[in-house]
């Protein structure tokens, strides 16, 4: 059985087009914006405070249809859709991590927001990686660095 997401809550953020996102090599993801939960859900944000970073899930309401193949800003070759970070998705959920500010009730203030003014927020989960750097393995994005630095 699928379900129906419900928006818990939309971002407030400071981009209206998506043009104006950073993008491609060394762009920099510290715009400051809003996660705005609504207040029948704002108990669910108990203990939140401690943790530094979140994992937002999101949807690309902005984004029509997709493609499975596609050139990222990052690349001058094709890669397939699972393996980038290309709004165009069968399923159109967004991911990002941000860095939580400071939170005040039901709005957090985060750092790093990547999305439009309005998106729907369908979650958010503390931010905790077990991954050791070293076994980390970048893939084609490794590759295209090496040919940009
Ligand atoms: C490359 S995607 C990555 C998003 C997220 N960090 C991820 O990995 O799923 C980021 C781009 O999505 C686009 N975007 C942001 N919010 C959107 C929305 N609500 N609907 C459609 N596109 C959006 C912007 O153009 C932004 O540059």
């Amino acid at each position: 059985m699928l379900f129906t997401p419900t928006p818990i809550g939309f971002v407030r953020s400071d981009y209206q087009q998506t043009a104006e996102v950073p993008k491609g090599f060394g762009a920099r993801h510290d715009a400051e914006g809003v996660l705005e939960v609504k207040p029948e859900f704002e108990p669910g944000l108990t203990d939140i405070d401690g943790f530094s970073h979140l994992f937002v899930i999101w949807m690309f309401d902005r984004s029509q249809g997709f493609e499975l193949l596609g050139t990222p800003p990052t690349d001058t070759r094709p890669h397939g859709v699972f393996a980038t970070r290309s709004p165009k998705r069968p399923n159109p959920i967004g991911l990002t991590v941000v860095e939580l500010v400071r939170r005040d009730g039901c709005r957090l203030h985060v750092r790093g927001v990547d999305m439009l003014d309005d998106t729907p927020i369908l979650d958010i989960k503390p931010y905790l990686s077990s991954v050791p750097a070293d076994t980390l393995r970048r893939g084609w994005l490794a590759e295209a660095e090496k040919g940009q630095y």
